[in-house]
């Protein structure tokens, strides 16, 4: 009902939007992941579409409930996700990095199950890098161009600002948003560093769900005004 009557800033927008961790085949029954629960990039999914957007989730593995009106697009890898970015990138205004992706896949997943020798001796796994999502959707020419509002986010262990405004820099992204630890994964509530061109501010801790709406309040500000 509060959704309902709140203003919509964002209607008529299309906002994508990227969460969770990615899963990285080792052989058909293990892989690489990670720890991220996706809350955040539900939450803000969920924020955009409050705030009118048509909004796309395309979410790695995990076990969360869609958001109301939002367009899902499950994906496993990285290079899955990349793929469903880029179909779904082409009239977005906003695309929003929150997912986890996995830095490294193995160079050549096993098509059977690996077993192990009994040797006892360390074992080594072959891998490559993984594309950068962000950094290739925000060097795409409607971003280059304006037209595509990009926003990454950073987990950093310490330094947050220093780190956060340096990754800014080499993502060349708009805002780049960091969580102000301690570690947030799995938690429902969270603080927010916003870096953008010009300098930085705090979303003071508060729900996920809160701060994804001060998030996309921030972002709507941001925006170009809609040519009609
Ligand atoms: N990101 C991405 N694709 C990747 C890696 C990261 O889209 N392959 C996005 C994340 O969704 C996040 C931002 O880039 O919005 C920063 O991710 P992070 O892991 O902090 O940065 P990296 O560039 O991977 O650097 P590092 O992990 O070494 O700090
Ligand atoms: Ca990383």
């Amino acid at each position: 009902l509060l959704a309902f009557f709140a203003p919509k800033p964002l209607a008529g927008r299309k906002v994508l939007v990227t969460a969770g961790p990615t899963y990285e085949a080792i052989d058909p029954v293990r892989g690489i992941t990670n720890l991220s629960s996706g809350k955040m990039g539900f939450a803000i999914a969920r924020a955009a579409r409050e705030a009118g957007a048509d909004a796309t989730l395309v979410a790695g593995p995990v076990h969360l409930p869609t958001p109301r009106g939002v367009h899902r697009v499950n994906v496993q890898s990285a290079r899955d996700m990349l793929a469903a970015v880029e179909q779904h990138v082409q009239d977005a205004a906003v695309f929003i990095a929150t997912a986890a992706v996995a830095d490294w896949r193995p160079a050549a997943p096993a098509a059977h199950k690996i077993k192990k020798d009994g040797s006892g001796q360390p074992r080594t796994l072959d891998c490559v890098e993984n594309p950068d999502i962000l950094a290739a959707v925000a060097q795409s020419p409607r971003a280059l161009g304006g037209d595509l509002f990009c926003v990454g986010f950073a987990a950093e262990s310490h330094d947050l600002l220093a780190q956060a405004t340096a990754k800014r820099a080499r993502k060349q992204v708009a805002l780049l948003v960091g969580n102000i630890g301690p570690a947030t994964f799995g938690q429902d509530d969270n603080a927010l560093l916003l870096v953008d061109s010009r300098g930085h501010r705090e979303l003071p801790r508060a729900s996920k769900r809160v701060l994804a709406r001060q998030l996309m309040a921030e972002i709507a500000t941001r925006l170009p005004a809609l040519r009609s």
